[in-house]
């Protein structure tokens, strides 16, 4: 079971003008295989983005932390930014193999300048902000979750002996 933690970056959102449909669905693609410990909404500001990552990964302990909105060419897109600001190490081969998988499916993909990175035992990724982008973006991620918890948490033993 994984403690996740949600953050949904959307200014229309935080206003209450637009329903977040996308922070939901990360919580209910884990189904029992996650316990979310916090769901929030926070505009696109970079402050209030830091903070909520911050909290989540060193009070929250989230095992994940999943980000969705932000990530494109909008001058008030952040994420990624606010992002990299507060990882002591950034993961961009989780990032890039979500481009990846998504270009198969849309050019579009391209546009998402998604980040992610791990702060103390915490691995914050950022998702794009539609429902399409949440869902296959994270059936890139879901096979390599069990192995990074394990390594985050010290355990490398059994690197290199199953492939997910
Ligand atoms: N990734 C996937 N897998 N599927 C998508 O439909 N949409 C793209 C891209 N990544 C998309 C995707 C689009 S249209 C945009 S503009 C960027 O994500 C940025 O989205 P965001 O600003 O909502 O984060």
């Amino acid at each position: 079971m994984y403690r996740i933690a949600v953050l949904t970056v959307s200014d229309r959102c935080s206003r209450g003008e637009a329903e977040d449909k996308s922070g939901p669905l990360i919580s209910d693609l884990f189904g029992n295989r996650a316990e979310t410990v916090a769901y929030e909404i926070v505009p696109d500001e970079v402050e209030d983005i830091q903070n909520a990552l911050v909290r989540f990964a060193d009070e929250l302990k989230a095992d994940f932390v999943f980000t969705t909105g932000g990530t494109g060419f909008a001058p008030r897109d952040v994420t990624p930014e606010a992002t990299k600001a507060v990882v002591e190490r950034e993961t961009p081969g989780v990032s890039e193999a979500i481009r990846y998988e998504s270009l198969k499916i849309t050019p579009l993909a391209c546009l998402s300048r998604a980040a992610s990175g791990i702060r103390g035992k915490t691995l914050i990724v950022n998702l794009p902000g539609s429902p399409k982008a949440v869902r296959e973006s994270l059936a890139v991620v879901f096979p390599i979750l069990d192995h990074a918890k394990e390594t985050l948490s010290g355990v490398t033993l059994n690197c290199g002996k199953e492939t997910p």
